[in-house]
């Protein structure tokens, strides 16, 4: 078994060695230029676009891009980026002169570029009232008094703020819940329409073959980001649409979880839903290899399971419904022994049907205080082993 895994273990790295060789001739261009200089110039080409945008960061940006002193090229981050290929090639892992890792991500792309020109409040606003953007809001004709909300943190000109509504809603959304306790990555800079965060930890990609109860910490702390999410902030709810390893990050430092990419989000004012005091419930169904649901049918409520029942599944198994796939799979004989309704309440979250289920926000909150006492005894058992 762990021989096949080695000879799988180099497989992967050939082929991510190719790849990354693909990748770099594609780009050689651009990685020969140092990374303080490209990001100068995407600030530049972006004033072009719209000077009054983004005239207000030129000169924090600029300083903090003469801080960057290299390019983090260890195995890890090039890894990181590989499933992410090709749609996020600007992302770049970097290393600052006070030895702060972070990471700068360029959301903007050049069809919107030419579309844009000299735009005003009100075509960009008729553009995102209008035209599919990756994140969703309802009700949509409502959209600018919660984009208003986000400015009063963010103290944006209007341009801006509807050019980054429209382009990534990241840009909006990742300051303003750092503020307010979300686990979302600090973000220190905002430039043009580059987002440069800390450099948070490893995707969840990392962990799979890791120590279970380090997975059991990890799977708390994601069942617990799912409900803080859906509950939101002010009447907001927070819908993550593509929980997948690729956007939720752990650093094992600092033993906490966070969610890198919310660019598919969808955004439900309740206050403004029709059934204004009922839950919401997922219906588990088939679905070979997706994940689909009906955004419309959710925003008619005051909260929705949805990203319940997406946490659980990730832990539980994967879109094809393999428990192979699943986070915390497989899980240890001796702990299947000691706690079975860890699997038991797993699966019940994940199906939730109306017989054993009163609803999924209980069955998460049932996983995650069994969680809590199946660490506490690990560790308690732990010390005990070591005095
Ligand atoms: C719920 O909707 C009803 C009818 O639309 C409305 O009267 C009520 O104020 C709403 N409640 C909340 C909490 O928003
Ligand atoms: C809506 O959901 C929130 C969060 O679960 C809850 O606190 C609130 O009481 C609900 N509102 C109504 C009117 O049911
Ligand atoms: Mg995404």
């Amino acid at each position: 078994m762990s021989t096949r895994r080695r000879t799988e273990n180099r497989a992967h790295l050939r082929f991510s060695v190719l790849l990354i060789i693909i990748i770099n001739t594609l780009e050689v261009k651009i990685s020969l230029i140092e990374p303080g200089k490209l990001y100068k110039t995407y600030l530049k080409e972006d004033l072009e676009l719209c000077k009054d945008c983004f005239r207000s960061q030129l000169k924090g940006c600029e300083k903090f891009y003469e801080n960057i002193i290299g390019q983090d090229l260890s195995l890890q981050s090039i890894m990181d980026v590989l499933p992410k290929m090709p749609s996020k090639r600007n992302i770049r892992w970097l290393t600052m002169q006070n030895t702060e890792r972070v990471v700068c991500k360029y959301l903007g792309y050049r069809n919107q570029r030419k579309h844009l020109h000299h735009a005003t409040v009100q075509k960009l606003r008729d553009e995102l009232l209008h035209s599919q953007s990756a994140w969703q809001y309802c009700p949509i004709e409502d959209i600018e008094s919660f984009l208003l909300q986000l400015r009063a943190y963010l103290s944006l000109k209007l341009e801006t703020l509807w050019l980054y509504a429209l382009t990534n809603i990241d840009l909006l959304l990742k300051p303003v819940l750092y503020d307010l306790n979300f686990p979302v990555p600090r973000t220190w800079h905002v430039c043009g329409f580059t987002l440069i965060e800390d450099n948070a930890g490893q995707s969840l990609h990392y962990f799979y073959r890791e120590n279970f109860f380090q997975k059991l910490e990890i799977a708390k702390q994601l069942l617990e980001a799912s409900l803080q999410f859906s509950n939101g902030f002010s009447n907001y709810r927070l819908y993550i649409t593509d929980l997948t390893a690729d956007n939720i990050v752990y650093n094992v430092a600092k033993s906490k979880l966070y969610l890198i990419d919310l660019d598919t989000i969808l955004i439900v004012d309740s206050s403004k839903a029709e059934y204004n005091n009922s839950v919401h419930r997922y219906e588990y169904e088939i679905c070979e290899g997706c994940f689909s649901y009906e955004p419309l049918d959710i925003c008619n409520y005051n909260i929705s399971d949805v990203n319940i029942f997406l946490a659980c599944q990730f832990l539980t198994e994967d879109l094809y419904q393999r428990k192979t796939g699943g986070f915390l799979y497989p899980i240890p004989q001796s702990v299947q022994e000691r706690y079975p309704n860890l699997e038991k309440l797993l699966n019940q979250c994940v199906q939730c049907s109306q017989s054993n289920c009163h609803n999924r926000f209980d069955s998460a909150k049932n996983t995650i205080n069994l969680i809590k006492e199946i660490l506490l005894n690990h560790d308690t058992h732990l010390y005990k082993q070591i005095v």
